[in-house]
């Protein structure tokens, strides 16, 4: 597997002059990371909230070589579970109100979310563990995109770890709200079905599941969604380095058209060589001339990040 474009090395805490007072006269953690994960999902928009059952088990964790790493795996292969704890490494700064995902457009405490938007950017999920050869770990559904440096590994223990009576209010009453909510029904025009079988075909670009799952539970315009209202009829969903052009009458969703989510004048220029699918875009663009963003504002990003007017969706 290709190595990551930019593996970040260390995860350290600025603690210099522009520190808040509170984090300077604390000592520091510098950390390493232990591996890289391999994924397909390349961009954020790719990634579950959490990792969900029906996303594809072709991840694998690959630690680093001459660490001693072999040795520290013994006795984890026959586990189910384990933890990764991870560094959220394309974002930068945090915020102590975060916009989540689901649900109505309401800020929330950030310690009260598993938002990537924190103080310390570490991510936390358990992972299926499915085997493990040498210094590789093949895992199961898991919800960090690709080359994201991990931290550490530890045993999942049911025992321990599985509180499933515990409540968390606001997010139990979301869930119970989309229980009860209908779904919408996700249609795609003859446009869109073109656009997204020439993307798979020639470019190996296949976003339409995820696309699906997250119109049809809720299609209203939301800026951590990505989701922006265009007309009275139409609205667009920011899906990584694309975008989807879609109405909602009732319960169904149609969507239109799918985007190019960077005009070709940005994808052209130098700074923007690392741009996800720039490639594809590049030539969805020579077939699909008008099919290029209408407000220009670019679309999430790898790092580096791109130049300040194409500025990266926070979601
Ligand atoms: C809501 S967070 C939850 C992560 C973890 N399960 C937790 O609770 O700490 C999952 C989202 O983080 C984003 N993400 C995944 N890998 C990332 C990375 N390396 N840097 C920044 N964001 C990332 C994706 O958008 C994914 O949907």
């Amino acid at each position: 597997m290709r190595p990551p474009r930019h593996p970040p090395t260390h995860f350290s805490i600025d603690l210099g002059a522009s520190a808040p007072l509170c984090r300077r006269l604390l000592p520091s953690l510098t950390l390493q990371p232990i591996g890289y994960l391999r994924t397909r999902q390349r961009v954020k928009f790719q990634a579950g909230h959490q990792p969900v059952a029906a996303s594809a088990a072709e991840n694998i964790l690959e630690l680093l070589p001459g660490c001693g790493y072999e040795q520290a795996l013994q006795d984890l292969a026959g586990m189910d579970r384990i933890w990764l704890l991870w560094w959220f490494h394309r974002n930068t700064g945090w915020r102590p109100l975060v916009l989540p995902p689901r649900g109505p457009a309401r800020r929330r405490g950030v310690f009260a979310t598993r938002s990537p938007h924190r103080p310390n950017p570490l991510g936390l999920t358990a992972v299926p563990l499915l085997g493990v050869a040498g210094r590789e770990l093949l895992l199961g559904p898991c919800d960090l995109v690709d080359g994201t440096p991990v931290l550490d590994i530890k045993p999942y223990l049911a025992a321990h770890d599985a509180f499933p009576d515990a409540r968390a209010p606001w997010i139990d009453a979301l869930d119970d709200a989309a229980g009860a909510a209908p779904r919408h029904t996700v249609e795609f025009a003859d446009e869109a079905v073109a656009q997204l079988a020439w993307l798979r075909e020639h470019h190996a670009v296949d976003f339409r599941d995820r696309l699906v799952e997250l119109l049809a539970r809720d299609p209203t315009p939301h800026r951590t969604r990505r989701i922006k209202r265009r007309s009275s009829d139409s609205a667009s969903i920011g899906c990584g380095a694309w975008r989807a052009e879609f109405s909602v009458d009732g319960e169904i969703v149609r969507v239109r058209a799918i985007e190019a989510a960077y005009p070709r004048s940005f994808l052209e220029r130098p700074d923007y060589r690392d741009v996800p699918d720039r490639a594809a875009q590049l030539a969805f663009l020579a077939r699909w001339p008008d099919r290029t963003p209408a407000d220009a504002t670019g679309a999430e990003s790898a790092p580096p990040p791109p130049p300040p007017e194409a500025k990266p969706s926070s979601a």
